[in-house]
């Protein structure tokens, strides 16, 4: 769930006042300013570089991870970048080399032509494009909710479905969004594990899937779940195992109607 970020700061001794210089001077022992560095950042390591004529300061902070199946990637230019390498295969500054996954006994695959070009920053998708989409995704419009089922939406949180798929997230500018996430892991049983360890996330754990936009994709007849073995909503909840258990035992108990009126809410999302 989490993403290591490493943040790197140097001082030029060429553009930089003496006074800032100064205050970058270690003279003696590293113990007492690596100290005052960890009661006021929030990292988690940190290591400083002096030699004669450059200081460097290294920290390395945890980031908690948000997009992708896993809630692997802790920023939306890491999950493009990587969707961009892995999906497409296509390489980037963030994410290179052209080889993508192939492994280094896979030769051929490795020395097999790329479209890594300088001019491009030496790989396939410069900086600027990653920059371009990333911000093309930020302004993408959040899915408006198509109706209103309050009975359907108090069922949702008395079987449990709430507990994970949280009504509301509060958004950066004090507003907050209808997203039907918490963002977070959760062990959902052996029957929906991938064997697939991704950051700090074992093989059955996955990211609270979004339930916004849900009716679109129903709509659509669009396959539910990570690898989309669910042909409707029912037999995605009916999939939910390990920590989802004791919801989908709800949706099971409830009577005809009451499931009915459940899944009327969730085409209004
Ligand atoms: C313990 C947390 C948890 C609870 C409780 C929970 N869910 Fe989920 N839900 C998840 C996770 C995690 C996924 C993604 C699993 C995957 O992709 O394999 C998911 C996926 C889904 C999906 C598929 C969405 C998609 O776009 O593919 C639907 C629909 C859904 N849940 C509905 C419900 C309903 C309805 C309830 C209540 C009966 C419920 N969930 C309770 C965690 C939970």
């Amino acid at each position: 769930m989490a993403g290591e970020k490493i943040i790197l700061l140097g001082v030029n001794h060429k553009s930089t006042p003496v006074e800032v210089r100064e205050k970058m001077a270690l003279t003696a022992g590293y113990e007492e300013p690596l100290q005052r560095l960890r009661e006021i950042n929030g990292c988690k390591e940190y290591y400083i570089l002096s030699t004669c004529n450059r200081v460097e300061l290294l920290m390395g902070r945890e980031e908690i991870g948000r997009f992708g199946w896993k809630a692997g990637q802790w920023t939306l230019k890491v999950q493009t970048s990587k969707a961009f390498r892995m999906d497409m295969g296509l390489s980037s500054k963030l994410m290179g080399p052209a080889w993508g996954d192939c492994t280094p006994v896979q030769t051929k695959c490795v020395e097999a032509p790329s479209g890594e070009r300088a001019w491009k920053g030496g790989r396939e998708i410069s900086e600027d494009v990653i920059a371009k989409v990333t911000a093309h995704v930020v302004s993408l419009p959040v899915p408006q909710k198509r109706g209103n089922e309050a009975e359907g939406e108090q069922i949702f949180a008395s079987i449990g479905c709430s507990a994970c798929h949280t009504p509301s997230l509060p958004t950066p500018n004090d507003g907050d969004v209808g997203a039907y996430t918490d963002l977070l892991l959760h062990d959902m049983g052996d029957g929906l594990a991938d064997g697939m360890v991704e950051a700090s996330a074992i093989g059955s754990e996955w990211r609270t899937a979004p339930l916004m936009g849900l009716g679109r994709l129903l709509e659509k007849n669009m396959p539910l779940l990570h690898d989309g073995r669910a042909r409707n909503v029912t037999e995605a909840i009916l999939w939910h195992d390990g920590e989802g258990a004791g919801a989908a035992l709800g949706f099971t108990n409830l009577n005809n109607a009451k499931r009915k009126t459940l899944l009327r809410f969730l085409e209004t999302l």
